[in-house]
């Protein structure tokens, strides 16, 4: 038999499909606070589409615009630019409660969000009994106590006997009563396992279940049911802006293991958590801090004073509340304690410099010097394209400390051998001993600087410096918290 199958000479050149889009990752190269939400905002000017793919409500990203300043912790940073997307993906575990005060918040400054917020259907719901949980067993790890670590576990174990443990936000638009009665039978479970009672944290689990479900019922217009969104947007052309949340250091898998988040933060965890095939990517951008920092417990091989910094920010008094805190040390002068022999008072001195504490809490956020070993690591492990380097006004103090120059860690000695990773044995990483080079200090306030080319020559060879070690691009720098304080380095 024969069929008159007309054939197909050419691929037609004019096909009635758009081009489709792209994605870019920023991720934090550190133990996170690098500034991502300020360089998101410098950005996302140019995408569609800003998406996050991990953690809740335990970030904290502060954006600044038109004299309207939001502390964000669930809704993505680029709230501020009226024709965005906001998309948050099955990757993200969401607090409502606290998700109803942050959407109230910002519609108080007459932002719309109707119609352009959107959380993934498969993002999982934080649970009562989950921050219960991180109250009990979080303070040996320094979590933020949002209940981020048991709510992963819930989803990592789905289901307990025959009740559903891994409750996500679809699920309850879509049988409402049903998942709530879940979410009750899990905490009477969790209370009789995790011993509620002897800690004095029972609560009202029906008062409480009832406050969950008026504020779910608030946010329920957010939920976004296709599960193909984001695909379909990025397919008909949508360019997508993923902002990482928490920073590599504390991915729960790659970083510094156990005093990490409970998600992975890598840049690849952006496609999986973010709902997007990986066929889409185009390039990742890492933010480090020329100053670094950290919250939590873990090692911190380049910190100033060392262990005695980290017992000093992470000290809690008997109800759990941080010991010192930004307004204790609000009395010390950062003048006097820069120049100090002692490494512990210099840390302080840059932590006043630089306001290094908790957005919530207002807790010391423990503060170290460069690490280029750490960040040549992260770069490697994330594939890296584009290095921003946030808050380079804050080396300007260097030169007031005894040595007067700018110390960076180029080195990791383990054991007596040297290594060009962060080892992936907690023990080992503790026991790394960094090595250090030096550039000369400055003494130029940067702040006002709009040309790369402007800046003190040791800064710029500082940053060459980290280009060779990291073999990484640097494709900008900030020199203060204002949109106007970037500057790009294709100036240069
Ligand atoms: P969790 O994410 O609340 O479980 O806390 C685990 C660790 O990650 C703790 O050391 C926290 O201080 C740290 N962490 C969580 N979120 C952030 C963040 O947004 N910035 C910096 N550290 C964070």
């Amino acid at each position: 038999m024969c069929f008159n199958v007309p054939v197909l000479k050419s691929i037609p050149t004019e096909m009635n499909t758009p081009t489709p889009g792209y994605a870019d990752v920023v991720i934090g190269t550190q133990y996170g606070d690098e500034g991502k939400a300020r360089v998101i905002d410098d950005m996302a000017a140019a995408y569609d589409i800003i998406a996050r793919f991990n953690g809740g409500s335990n970030a904290g990203h502060t954006v600044e615009a038109q004299g309207i300043r939001l502390a964000l912790r669930q809704v993505p940073s680029a709230v501020l630019y009226p024709d965005k997307i906001l998309y948050v993906g099955s990757g993200c575990v969401i607090d409502v409660e606290q998700l109803k005060e942050e959407t109230d918040t910002i519609k108080g400054h007459g932002i719309i969000l109707s119609g352009r917020l959107k959380f993934s259907s498969q993002a999982g719901l934080v649970q009562p009994h989950h921050k219960i949980i991180d109250a009990i067993i979080g303070g040996t790890i320094g979590t933020t106590k949002n209940g981020i670590g048991p709510a992963y576990a819930d989803r990592a174990i789905r289901m307990h006997e025959n009740q559903i443990t891994n409750i996500r936000l679809g699920d309850v638009l879509d049988a409402p009563e049903k998942f709530l009665e879940a979410i009750k039978q899990n905490y009477y479970q969790a209370a009789a396992q995790y011993r509620f009672a002897d800690h004095g944290l029972e609560i009202d689990i029906d008062a409480k279940i009832k406050a969950l479900k008026t504020s779910f019922d608030e946010v329920k217009e957010y939920i976004e049911m296709d599960t193909l969104f984001l695909q379909k947007r990025c397919e008909a052309g949508a360019k997508i802006l993923f902002e990482g949340a928490q920073s590599f250091m504390l991915d729960v898998n790659k970083g510094s293991v156990p005093y990490v988040t409970s998600s992975p933060t890598n840049a690849a965890a952006a496609y999986s958590g973010g709902d997007l095939p990986p066929k889409y990517h185009r390039k990742t951008i890492g933010v480090a801090k020329a100053v670094m920092s950290r919250v939590g417990y873990g090692p911190f091989t380049s910190e100033m004073g060392g262990t005695e910094s980290e017992q000093y920010c992470m000290k809690i008094d008997a109800a759990g509340v941080p010991v010192y805190n930004r307004d204790n040390e609000k009395t010390l002068d950062p003048a006097a304690l820069i120049g100090s022999d002692f490494a512990f008072e210099m840390g302080q001195a840059f932590r006043i410099y630089s306001r290094e504490y908790g957005t919530v809490t207002g807790r010391p956020r423990r503060v170290g010097h460069l690490d280029l070993v750490q960040l040549g690591y992260a770069i490697a492990v994330n594939g890296i394209d584009e290095i921003v380097l946030t808050k380079c006004d804050l080396l300007l103090h260097y030169v007031d400390t005894a040595g007067g120059d700018i110390p960076l860690v180029t080195k990791y000695m383990l054991d007596g051998k040297e290594i060009d990773y962060v080892p992936g044995a907690t023990n080992a990483y503790g026991r790394v001993e960094p090595g250090y080079e030096t550039v000369s200090g400055f003494s130029q306030d940067v702040g006002e600087v709009k040309e790369f080319s402007n800046l003190p020559e040791t800064l710029q060879s500082l940053i060459g410096l980290i280009e060779q070690k990291t073999n990484c691009a640097v494709r900008g720098v900030s020199v203060g918290p204002n949109r106007s304080q970037y500057i790009p380095k294709e100036n240069a």
